[in-house]
């Protein structure tokens, strides 16, 4: 087999649209020599020069040396016909997303490049093993997914089809290594790692949005605020388009035999059909430009907080919280005019109000998940004395944002967070990859502060399991449902990180 680190190793780029660009682009800087090639006139000398307008720009920034760019321009030519990918050692695929497609260009390329050529694949939704059908030496063939835009994603996988050969899966993950990314070894099931574990984020929000549990801009804000990601999940979705994400949540979820985890819901849909696409068509969950007047997500405060409070289900945090606002914590809880204040997990408060008996019109629960020094989440009860509630918020907005949402078990953090933590978990079990590299693939794929595991660690894998439990106890969905992997670990008290 080629090697695929060889300084003199020279490698074929089918397709010059983004990604295409972009692997040649990566491959010119590591070093190597890239031929592209796109079956569209002119489309790989107009890739060329836009990897060298981007170089170009990386000169200006004084990222690179105007010979290193010389040196890339030279490296990086377009050719005209397939047959001149003969003497590459790797050709690695990036044309339209179609199954037939692919399987005629592998065919084609097998017949034109030497037996000891590697072959790899760039889709992001079609099984490599059917790519490979029909193809003479499906050994050398295998998937090497990477992500958009190529120069900024770290990312990439590399997923073996079942006649792979280990040499060349482990030949690509050198290469990519070669080109400064971080390969991660993927199962060949769908949407790989990334575009399956990255449902969780997009489809929870949704479900909240859909019960009009909370808008958009509270959603976003707490997602931010509260649990560090550098986007919210509707802002996220206006920014890389939803026809481009609703397509991937459906596929996902079809291909996984609509396993409720994966669902999303009808506004997906509704936005793609109605062309409300995002910031590329000016409306989306948010108008653009962003000069536009977008909903707040604070709660406004009143003039006065309540200088009284009680707590009714003793939680230590709960209470240092509290006492830091300066409110005077009392015991009585019959006192009329005293808000009653909860920690709730996984819990809402109408289900919390029925268990112990508490008054619902005086129960305000508080969100102790996440970051709570900027932000805080608030929730009432159906009923609830709005003066009440808007006199803790005024208490609690003294040092930090308030969100006041309608009543849903684990608000908006502990929801999506343990989404994303149990559908990591979900992928541990089912062997998608090494439990640090799903960490490693979805903080670098998706920019996610903390991989899922970590995430379900931070919160405690038996927090997360209690909150998704009593989520589908209330809801009775099995969304919900906790992965027996974290079951598992959960019950004997290990980390989400522990392997079999
Ligand atoms: N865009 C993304 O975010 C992304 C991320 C990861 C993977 N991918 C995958 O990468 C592949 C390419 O995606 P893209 O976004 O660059 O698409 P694109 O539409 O920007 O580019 C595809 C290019 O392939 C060319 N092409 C089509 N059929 C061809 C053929 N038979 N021979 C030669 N050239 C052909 C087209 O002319 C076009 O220039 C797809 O398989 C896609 O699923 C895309």
């Amino acid at each position: 087999m080629t090697n695929l680190t060889d300084p003199e190793l020279l490698v074929g780029v089918v397709g010059a649209g983004a990604m295409g660009a972009g692997i040649a682009q990566v491959t010119a800087v590591a070093g190597r020599k890239v031929f592209i090639y796109d079956q569209r006139d002119g489309a790989a000398e107009a890739a060329r020069k836009a990897v060298l307008a981007r170089l170009d720009k990386r000169v200006v920034a004084g990222k690179m040396s105007g010979a290193d760019r010389e040196a890339c321009a030279r490296r990086l030519q377009p050719i005209e016909r397939l047959e001149d990918f003969g003497s590459c050692g790797l050709v690695i695929e990036a044309i339209v997303e179609d199954l037939e497609a692919k399987r005629g260009l592998f065919r084609a390329l097998a017949d034109i490049v030497r037996p000891e050529a590697v072959l790899a694949s760039n889709t992001s939704s079609l099984p490599i093993g059917a790519i490979a059908v029909g193809l003479a030496q499906p050994d050398r063939f295998a998937g090497l997914h990477f992500f958009n835009p190529v120069p900024v994603m770290k990312l990439v996988e590399v997923i073996a089809g079942p006649d792979t050969r280990r040499d060349v899966v482990d030949g690509l993950i050198a290469f990519g290594r070669l080109l400064g990314r971080n390969p991660v070894e993927a199962r060949d099931t769908p949407g790989f790692l990334v575009n399956y574990g990255g449902r969780a984020y997009a489809t929870e929000a949704l479900a909240i949005l859909n019960e009009n549990v909370a808008s958009p801009s509270q959603v976003d804000a707490v997602m931010r605020d509260c649990w560090g990601f550098r986007m919210g999940p509707f802002e996220l979705m206006d920014f890389t388009g939803i026809d481009v994400n609703y397509p991937v949540t459906e596929f996902v979820h079809r291909a996984n035999y609509g396993d409720p985890r994966l669902r999303t819901t009808f506004q997906h849909r509704y936005m793609t059909e109605t062309g409300q696409l995002g910031r590329k068509t000016g409306r989306g969950f948010y108008s653009y430009p962003e000069s536009a007047v977008h909903p707040t997500p604070d709660a406004t405060l009143v003039d006065a907080p309540t200088g009284r409070v009680a707590v009714v289900d003793p939680d230590g945090a709960l209470t240092d919280l509290l006492t830091a606002t300066g409110a005077q914590v009392i015991s009585a809880e019959n006192e009329e005019a005293v808000p009653l204040l909860v920690a709730l997990w996984g819990e809402d408060c109408a289900a919390f109000c029925a268990r112990t008996g508490t008054d619902h019109r005086r129960l305000v629960a508080v969100d102790l998940s996440g970051d709570i020094s900027q932000r805080v989440t608030l929730m009432t009860a159906p009923g609830g004395d709005p003066v009440m509630r808007d006199s803790v918020a005024a208490l609690l907005g003294q040092a930090r944002a308030v969100t006041v949402i309608q009543d849903s078990p684990g608000f908006i953090g502990q929801r999506i967070a343990t989404m994303i933590a149990n559908l990591g978990c979900e992928m541990a079990q089912l062997g998608l990859a090494a439990p640090a590299d799903i960490d490693l693939a979805m903080r670098l794929g998706l920019n996610y502060p903390k991989g899922p595991l970590e995430l379900a660690d931070s919160l405690g894998p038996d927090r997360v399991y209690a909150i998704l439990s009593e989520m589908q106890r209330l809801t009775g969905d099995d969304r919900y449902r906790p992965s027996a992997w974290l079951r598992r670990r959960a019950s004997l008290g290990l980390s989400a990180l522990q392997i079999a």
